[in-house]
């Protein structure tokens, strides 16, 4: 075990310059000047209730649903609706995800409407006859589609913890589509990438691609055959999906581009009550995703690994917290590439991954002298593919009530098969398989047996929809897209308000970094290692590696006055809205 800091080590000044204010547009941050005071520093701040998610269309669509007294819940399911015509990129009726609730009895639960396997996938499909995963396979096209759950997860949500009526909360997003939705500079960037791969994976011209010419900033973009599927479900609920022309539609598609979601697997889709894991980091308690996901287990594992150590006193980015952060990284996605499965076919051991005294084993041999080598804890060499395309939403409303949604179709734009007549896309979650023990999937995670493909199995996720409570009372909501680094992000954002002092809105927009034990490299944004602390690390043995802006967290915190602050990820357009 590492020693806990001394004051020789306490009482050192890194350089430090302020990185995070080219992100944050802020004049200070945690360990920078204090010239501002932390209520300045703050992002947006509500008295009652608050949404904060991707996008400005659907952050006012639920805020509207809290105003008229809906809870946290109703809001949650018109802001995913909604995501599901505003930010096609990620938001979804076509994919999957998980809900984190806390309820302001204090009673906590999660429900995963993850995608499953159709029936009749098989362990080897993404392999050719020499036993090679074929390139893209599980990634673009028919065969990349699990079959969708969000719009049993929607239903089960409202019947469950609802109030409103359903068809009250679906509407909004349908008279959005047909209003049709202005495209933002970033949507249309991210359309236009898209336009070759839509094209190639469509035997229809899809609605989301312009032919004629690109999309630009300002276009509106309507989506009328989505808007008609979304009727179906607001008159008929899952029947409106999951039976009738709906899923005519998705079988049709299936059969034209060779894909294996059937009507039987659509009728058996189930999303399932789960009971969320918990536990507590120093005073706070941790409520987060279980199996399937191994968010939650993860992120637990981050927080009991670094607790003995005082970051705080090591400060925000210096190299001792990264390098504490790092070598606790690197171990639990070895954990995670071993031992996380979908826990309906494969025996979780989660009670043992969650032991303290393994956990203190764990991180006995790091030193801070060096880098731990990840082929020490496990070997293997993988590239790393990115996309990150999920995403987050965080809500709270005027009674107390809490939601914590990540939902997905997995890379941007799913699967690029959009369901002809049906305007929506199809997810490529089958990808989250381990299409071959030790070879990587797009997030360059591998995995083994508990993972492998199996008919009607989920597939392990990394999506970490969290809340945290503080001496029994609400204290934060947060999450994150970004596929592997979902975890990672999670675990930094709350270290950077517990730890270093930073409000929500600078926790979710200061820089980050990532490991994920292999590739073993700490990855990181453009200004999140000073010259100085790369240095450090380089010396003690450490790999960096700059990658592009990645994640969008979404945050709310309770204050100490009760109010709520929003914290709303600058890297895209998202936005927390509140009153
Ligand atoms: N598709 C990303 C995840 O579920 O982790």
């Amino acid at each position: 075990m590492l020693p806990i800091p001394d004051h020789r080590i306490k009482s050192r000044r890194y350089t430090f310059t302020c990185f995070a204010a080219v992100l944050l547009t802020l004049s200070s941050c945690a360990t920078g000047s204090k010239t501002q005071t932390q209520a300045a520093r703050r992002g947006v701040v509500a008295d009652k209730a608050m949404v904060v998610s991707a996008h400005p269309d659907a952050s006012n669509i639920g805020l509207e649903i809290l105003r008229k007294g809906g809870n946290a819940y109703d809001a949650a399911i018109a802001t995913q609706f909604a995501l599901a015509v505003c930010y096609p990129v990620a938001g979804n009726i076509g994919g999957g995800g998980f809900l984190v609730y806390r309820q302001h009895t204090g009673e906590t639960g999660a429900l995963d409407f993850r995608e499953k396997a159709p029936s009749a996938a098989s362990r080897d499909m993404y392999l050719d006859s020499l036993g090679n995963v074929i390139p893209d396979l599980s990634l673009l096209g028919h065969l990349a589609a699990g079959v969708p759950g969000s719009v049993d997860g929607m239903v089960k949500i409202h019947e469950k913890l609802g109030s409103l009526p359903f068809a009250e909360l679906v509407q909004p997003a349908i008279d959005l589509a047909r209003r049709g939705v202005v495209l933002t500079e970033r949507e249309t960037r991210m359309l236009n990438n898209a336009k070759a791969q839509m094209l190639a994976h469509n035997k229809h011209t899809p609605y989301l691609v312009n032919r004629q010419a690109d999309w630009q900033p300002g276009d509106k973009l309507y989506h009328l055959d989505l808007a008609r599927t979304l009727e179906r479900i607001r008159d008929k609920g899952r029947d409106g999906f999951y039976t009738g022309e709906t899923a005519d539609q998705i079988v049709k598609e299936m059969q034209r581009g060779g894909g294996l979601i059937s009507h039987k697997d659509l009728l058996a889709y189930n999303a399932v009550w789960r009971e969320p894991i918990k536990g507590q980091y120093k005073d706070l308690r941790i409520i987060s995703m279980s199996p399937p996901s191994s968010g939650g287990i993860a992120l637990l594992q981050l927080l009991t690994m670094v607790e003995p150590y005082d970051l705080k006193a090591y400060g925000w980015q210096q190299a001792p917290t990264i390098q504490l952060m790092t070598e606790a990284k690197r171990r639990v996605y070895a954990d995670r590439a071993t031992y996380l499965g979908d826990p309906d076919f494969y025996k979780v051991p989660v009670s043992g991954l969650l032991d303290q005294n393994y956990l203190k084993t764990r991180m006995s041999n790091v030193s801070l002298d060096q880098a731990t080598a990840s082929s020490e804890i496990k070997a293997g060499e993988v590239p790393i593919y990115e996309s990150d395309q999920t995403t987050h939403f965080s809500i709270v409303d005027q009674f107390g009530n809490a939601a914590s949604i990540t939902t997905t179709i997995n890379g941007g734009y799913g699967s690029m098969v959009v369901v002809e007549g049906a305007g929506f896309l199809l997810n490529n979650e089958m990808d989250d398989f381990s299409a071959k023990p030790g070879i990587p999937n797009m997030f360059g995670l591998i995995g083994g047996e508990a993972n492998a493909v199996q008919p009607s199995k989920r597939m392990l996720s990394a999506m970490t929809p969290t809340i945290i409570e503080k001496a029994a009372k609400l204290y934060m909501v947060v999450g994150t897209p970004g596929g592997s680094t979902i975890i990672t992000s999670v675990f930094q954002t709350i270290l950077n308000v517990v730890e270093h002092g930073m409000t929500m809105q600078e926790a979710v927009a200061a820089p980050r970094f990532h490991h994920q034990w292999l590739p073993d490299e700490i990855q990181h944004e453009p200004d999140a290692i000073s010259p100085e602390v790369r240095a450090i690390l380089e010396s003690k043995g450490y790999k960096l590696k700059q990658r592009n802006r990645y994640g969008a967290v979404e945050g709310i915190l309770v204050l100490p006055n009760g109010k709520l602050e929003g914290g709303a990820d600058p890297r895209g357009d998202d936005k927390a809205v509140g009153y």
